[in-house]
């Protein structure tokens, strides 16, 4: 496995490997790897020529009063995970080389990011597309890999791409869970031994959610206060959103008619946790 930190040297290669008629799929990711990673990089790994991975720890999705500082790093352990699964290249790039003195550019998707993450932590998203479509210009991949764990960040990104006529294509992959169904997270580690048991609940309303919407609970104030409950909000757990919005538009939904995003960002401790998942109408036959 190639580690490549200069954008100039990525960007040649990159070009090298496009002019010999070669596939590139990328994994962007900041890094602390998890399986939720791992698997992302070994559902692509035969689906291009060749497997880039970008580990970078993007400081523009990072609110001043938020984790950039403490978000865990351990890049020596990343790198060897990396190569086990079988990446050819990392491309490793420090903040001064992505954003020198005088930056100043930044795309936005306007609307889908309103709501959500968008709204708990402004900027979020401006950084994301930003970082993610610099990335496409150094690793010109021709297609690129995000996990349904970031659903919006993952809906954000094919928006861009679609709107900006970009020619990647964009591919979503389920989420990873631990076997108790927390979802994998970098931030997991912040996690003391009895948080992590309340964080379960997050993966457990989104079960209970659907085994109502099975039963044939329709209305959405009554699935949320379900949630709420299981979340157990009080102590070490604090609410940021529940929500339940079109998977689309990302417009809020009052009945269940169809495939709903269940949506939810929940503080345990000092670790601020997302899951979501889609309700779905079981059908009659
Ligand atoms: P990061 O949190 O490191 O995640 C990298 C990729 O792994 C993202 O596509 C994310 O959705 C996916 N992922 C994380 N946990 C997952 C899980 N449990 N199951 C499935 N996929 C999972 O997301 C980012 O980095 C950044 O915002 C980035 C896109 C790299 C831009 O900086």
């Amino acid at each position: 496995m190639r580690i490549i930190e200069s954008i100039s040297e990525m960007q040649q290669q990159s070009e090298t490997w496009r002019r010999e008629g070669k596939r590139i799929v990328l994994v962007p990711t900041m890094g602390f790897f998890h399986e939720g990673h791992l698997s992302l990089m070994r559902a692509v790994r035969n689906q291009g020529d060749i497997l880039v991975i970008s580990i970078f720890v993007n400081p523009t999705q990072f609110g001043p009063s938020e984790d950039f500082e403490r978000y865990p790093r351990d890049l020596e352990r990343d790198l060897r995970l990396a190569r086990e699964v079988g990446v050819d290249v990392a491309f490793v790039p420090a903040t001064s080389e992505m954003y020198p003195e005088g930056y100043q550019t930044f795309v936005e998707v306007t609307e889908i990011t309103r709501s959500l993450c968008g709204k708990s932590r402004p900027n979020f998203f401006r950084g994301v597309t930003t970082v993610v479509l610099k990335l496409f210009l150094i690793v010109k991949p021709h297609a690129a890999i995000f996990g349904e764990k970031d659903f919006q960040q993952l809906a954000t990104i094919r928006r861009m791409v679609q709107d900006l006529n970009m020619d990647v294509e964009i591919l979503g992959h389920p989420t990873v869970r631990e076997g108790d169904g927390l979802a994998m997270s970098s931030r997991n580690t912040y996690l003391s031994p009895e948080q992590r048991l309340k964080a379960l609940g997050l993966s457990r309303s989104l079960q209970e959610a659907q085994t109502l919407v099975d039963r044939g609970e329709r209305h959405a104030a009554m699935i949320l206060d379900r949630v709420r409950e299981t979340l157990g909000e009080g102590g070490d757990v604090r609410i940021d959103y529940v929500e339940l919005r079109n998977p689309l538009t990302f417009e809020e939904v009052s009945e269940i008619n169809g495939p709903t995003l269940l949506a939810l960002a929940v503080f345990v401790g000092a670790a601020r946790l997302i899951d979501n998942c889609i309700l779905r109408i079981p059908s009659h036959d």
